[in-house]
């Protein structure tokens, strides 16, 4: 069997999973898949030192490719960005639907997977990372599983900033470069500078990322790769949403905050004595993370209500320097 079959056969097993047991196993087999290809490609030495940018953190090359076996995250972006690339085929009839990946990593997991299910007729790629060792692997991926005529070319660009000669082309726009919260990683700023450059109809994965919170016992909570016993937990709080990320982002030229309203809460908070933040992707249409369900949607503890000295507060984020919560 070829390699190119190979990965069709694992990325349609992926796409018709329907529990989370059969995404793990098909994101295991696409885990496989790219570690054999890692074996014949000589560029492969990925560094574990990030990249200070504007609005966050670049993911190291290492870390980036850890990033495949957030199995439930990877597979839900897969499957999202299939339906994303789909309707904009739908929309954009006779057109080459053009789509930008920002922060591939050093694999490109979230797009190369899909391409034997299109035709290079149909898509051409721009690829974009900060890190040139990702972009040199990736490169050497796509020719080595001979699908360089869907590529259209391979950016080494700060994505926060890059702008693209041709405006408003784009038709889809695919990045994934967050932490839980959305702290510490630029994908607010990523996103800003991309739905800008989108076409009208054009179409943004993650579609929508939704951000809310509640007073909680955050260890307690659902969480991926935590050994919580998060079933029997019964919190009684109301979560309230705050903001949400999405192409309305349009206009916002400016760095990104958000301030609540004030916060009252009464003295007997022994049962939820956090203040979490809470993420819900909508990856695309229907396909959902959850609170708990990837490393990206894991509920994070902002300050614990011991910590405050009046019963009252504020819940502040911004992505000036760091994109960090606080409380005022
Ligand atoms: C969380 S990893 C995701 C890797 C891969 N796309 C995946 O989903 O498995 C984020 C990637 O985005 C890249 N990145 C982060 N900020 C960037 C920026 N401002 N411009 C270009 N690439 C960026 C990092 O170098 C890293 O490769």
């Amino acid at each position: 069997m070829s390699s190119e079959l190979h990965l069709k056969d694992i990325t349609k097993l992926l796409i018709d999973s329907k529990t989370e047991q059969e995404e793990i196993k098909a994101v295991n087999l696409l885990s496989n898949f790219y570690a054999k290809i890692l074996e014949v490609i000589l560029f492969k030495d990925f560094n574990a030192t990030g990249t200070e940018v504007n609005g966050g953190l670049a993911l190291s090359p290492k870390h980036a490719k850890d990033c495949l076996e957030d199995y439930v995250r990877t597979a839900r972006f897969i499957k999202g960005s299939y339906k994303a690339i789909q309707k904009a085929i739908q929309i954009f009839k006779n057109k080459k639907i053009e789509i930008v990946y920002a922060g591939t990593g050093p694999l490109g997991t979230l797009l190369v997977p899909l391409l034997p299910l299109f035709s290079s007729d149909d898509i051409t790629i721009t690829f974009i990372d900060i890190h040139e060792s990702s972009i040199l692997s990736l490169k050497q991926i796509i020719n080595h599983l001979g699908y360089k005529a869907y590529i259209k070319q391979y950016l080494v660009e700060d994505a926060t900033i890059f702008k693209f000669k041709e405006r408003a082309h784009l038709h889809v726009a695919i990045t994934e470069t967050m932490d839980k919260g959305l702290t510490k990683e630029p994908q607010v700023s990523i996103t800003q500078n991309l739905v800008s450059q989108l076409s009208d109809k054009g179409i943004l994965v993650p579609e929508d990322i939704e951000i809310s919170s509640r007073k909680s016992f955050h260890a307690k909570e659902k969480a991926f790769k935590s050994n919580t016993n998060y079933i029997d937990y019964i919190n009684p709080e109301q979560k309230d949403v705050l903001f949400s990320i999405n192409k309305n982002m349009k206009s916002l030229e400016t760095k990104f905050s958000f301030e609540s309203d004030r916060k009252f809460f009464n003295q007997d908070f022994e049962d939820t004595p956090d203040i979490c933040i809470y993420t819900k992707i909508k990856v695309f249409d229907d396909i959902f993370i959850n609170d708990g369900e990837a490393l990206i949607t894991n509920p994070y503890c902002v300050k614990s209500l011991y910590a405050l000295k009046k019963n009252t507060y504020k819940l502040q984020y911004t992505t000036i320097n760091t994109p960090h919560w606080s409380i005022n």
